[in-house]
């Protein structure tokens, strides 16, 4: 598939996507917003794929939020429809994904960049990203999930401060307030995210997805973590990968999972 706003690269069970939009510091307009549906549709899609990389092309942003150009003039109609599609397409749809998610934050991670972040799985990052929402010094809120993902993360306290404060943390700030599991210098950030990605794709992607579900399901309306976790755990006895994995440990060898 071709893309103007975005690259996107698989090599050995990894799949890349890099925000392409330098010039705008990857700021997420429509455009990119629906190639990154795509994207993400089409590696999660691919079995080959086994964890997916998400970063920002250049040396100063991951991506510098929605691109306030383009939502400048918007009514309250419209304003409604840009948050709940953005989450629909993207944000939910990442969070949601059956393939892992490593949000590499390669510098500013702002607004919708830092919502695109948090919608990934797990995030690491460069020392000098800068993260936060500053919608409020617009006047307007966090739309694509941040109001919601970022209390999850940090807690209830912090996470009002920094909306209230439109302020930035920095990445020793953002590890030890648990919103990015790693800090690294710029030159090592991908190689860091490819080594966990092949940590994770040692074991098996249909657990993987399983526990994602889980895990999600303790921060979704109307559902019971617990009780999903009951199921889902259920459900891998009847997996090829399960036998697999058992049998394997039990003949004392490394586990070749079939992914299914
Ligand atoms: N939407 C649209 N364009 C954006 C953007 C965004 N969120 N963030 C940056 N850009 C554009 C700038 O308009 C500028 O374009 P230009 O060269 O055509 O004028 C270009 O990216 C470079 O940004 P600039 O502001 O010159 O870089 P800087 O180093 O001085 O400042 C930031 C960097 C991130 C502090 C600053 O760009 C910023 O505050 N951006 C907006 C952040 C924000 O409020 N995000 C939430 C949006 S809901």
């Amino acid at each position: 598939m071709n893309y103007e706003n975005i690259l996107v690269q698989q090599d050995n069970g990894i799949g890349t996507i890099t925000i392409n939009r330098p010039k705008k510091l990857n700021a997420l307009n429509k455009a990119t917003i629906q190639e990154l549906h795509n994207a993400f549709k089409t590696l999660n899609d691919d079995s080959n794929t086994k964890v997916i990389i998400v970063t920002g092309s250049g040396e100063k942003a991951f991506v510098a939020g929605a691109d306030i150009s383009e939502f400048a003039n918007f009514s309250i109609e419209q304003g409604a429809e840009l948050a709940r599609n953005g989450q629909k397409i993207l944000f939910d749809f990442v969070a949601n994904l059956n393939t892992p998610v490593i949000a590499a934050v390669n510098g500013f991670a702002l607004g919708g960049g830092l919502e695109l972040a948090m919608a990934a799985h797990f995030r690491i990052a460069s020392d000098n990203a800068k993260m936060g929402l500053p919608e409020v010094s617009l006047g307007v809120i966090p739309g694509y999930g941040g109001t919601q993902r970022l209390p999850q993360l940090i807690g209830k306290g912090k996470a009002m401060e920094l909306v209230m404060t439109a302020g930035m943390i920095g990445a020793e700030e953002a590890l030890a307030c648990g919103l990015i599991n790693h800090v690294t210098s710029q030159e090592e950030l991908m190689p860091l995210a490819q080594k966990i990605a092949g940590k994770i794709m040692r074991n098996s992607s249909v657990a993987i997805a399983h526990a994602i579900k889980a895990i999600n399901d303790n921060y979704t309306d109307g559902t019971n973590g617990f009780e999903t976790e009951i199921t889902q755990f259920g459900i891998c006895f009847g997996t090829e990968d399960f036998k697999e994995g058992t049998t394997a440990f039990l003949e004392k060898r490394k586990a070749a999972f079939p992914g299914k």
